[in-house]
């Protein structure tokens, strides 16, 4: 196995962390592993925030689902869908005007370009997980930056075309997993040439694991008797899922206004 692949296998998300700084040259290294991600149209359809401020950080705390581990990182990452730098460069270069003479539409950015966007976005943030995972830095994406979508607006300036896709604590570990935490089984995720959906006694045999872990000497939990169940109340159904969607639909309006 080489040693990518190895990285690969072994990262775990951290979630504790050393009281201990990233060297500048390591933050760099971090930071150029991300621009280095494939890129659609080689345009670099995002922005990345650092988040340096104490204040900023106890508040995203706050904003994102109540996770205190959040202020004890020492370097955390905003990566921001961003087609306003690129839409402010085409109006800047008068195209509009090109587009009379030329006879052809004149548009603002819409679904496809915001979904484009994040895809740049994700994959430069995953760039610089596995970049620090070298390093031995750990991290953990915190998908609730798409919360509460007008505070953090507010709080980082966003213009329209900007949407925060996904924040990123690193820091060296203070503990670690004794293992990688498991995954499903390759063969429900992994199909040939279409789609397929799975029955029934292949969903049952799909969780099975994952079941038999949680609900090991007890009938139920939280009123749940199975993990589809569990896992609906924990996740799906939560109120941090609700207001995600909400908020995700308040970016997209603003997104979409034109
Ligand atoms: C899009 C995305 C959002 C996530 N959001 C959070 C989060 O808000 N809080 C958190 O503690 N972990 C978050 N995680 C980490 C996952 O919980 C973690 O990847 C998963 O449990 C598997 O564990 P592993 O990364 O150690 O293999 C997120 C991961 C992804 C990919």
């Amino acid at each position: 196995m080489n040693s990518t692949i190895n990285v690969l296998e072994n990262r775990c998300s951290i979630r504790s962390y050393l009281d201990q700084e990233l060297m500048v040259e390591e933050k760099e290294t971090i930071l150029n592993a991300a621009y280095r991600a494939p890129t659609a149209g080689n345009m670099m359809l995002y922005s990345i925030i650092e988040v340096e401020s104490k204040q900023i950080k106890e508040k995203l705390v706050e904003t994102c689902d109540n996770q205190p581990f959040i202020k004890k990182a020492p370097f955390v990452l905003i990566f921001l869908a961003d087609y306003q730098r690129w839409f402010d460069y085409y109006q800047h270069s008068q195209v509009e005007e090109f587009c009379q003479q030329q006879g052809i539409p004149y548009r603002f950015p819409q679904e496809g370009d915001l979904m484009i966007a994040c895809s740049d976005a994700l994959i430069a943030a995953q760039n610089a997980v596995i970049a620090a995972e070298s390093m031995g830095i750990g991290s953990c994406y915190i998908g609730d930056i798409m919360e509460n979508y007008e505070v953090h607006r507010e709080m980082f300036d966003l213009p329209p075309y900007v949407f925060p896709i996904a924040m990123v604590c690193f820091g060296y570990p203070a503990n670690k997993p004794d293992q990688p935490r498991p995954r499903f089984d390759g063969k429900f995720i992994r199909f040939k040439d279409s789609y397929r959906r799975l029955s029934p006694d292949e969903l049952d045999e799909m969780f099975n694991e994952r079941e038999a872990l949680l609900f090991k000497n007890r009938p139920e939990l939280n009123g749940a008797v199975n993990f589809g169940q569990f896992q609906y109340r924990r996740k799906f159904g939560a109120d941090f899922s609700q207001e995600m969607s909400r908020s995700v639909r308040a970016a997209m309006a603003r997104w979409l206004e034109h």
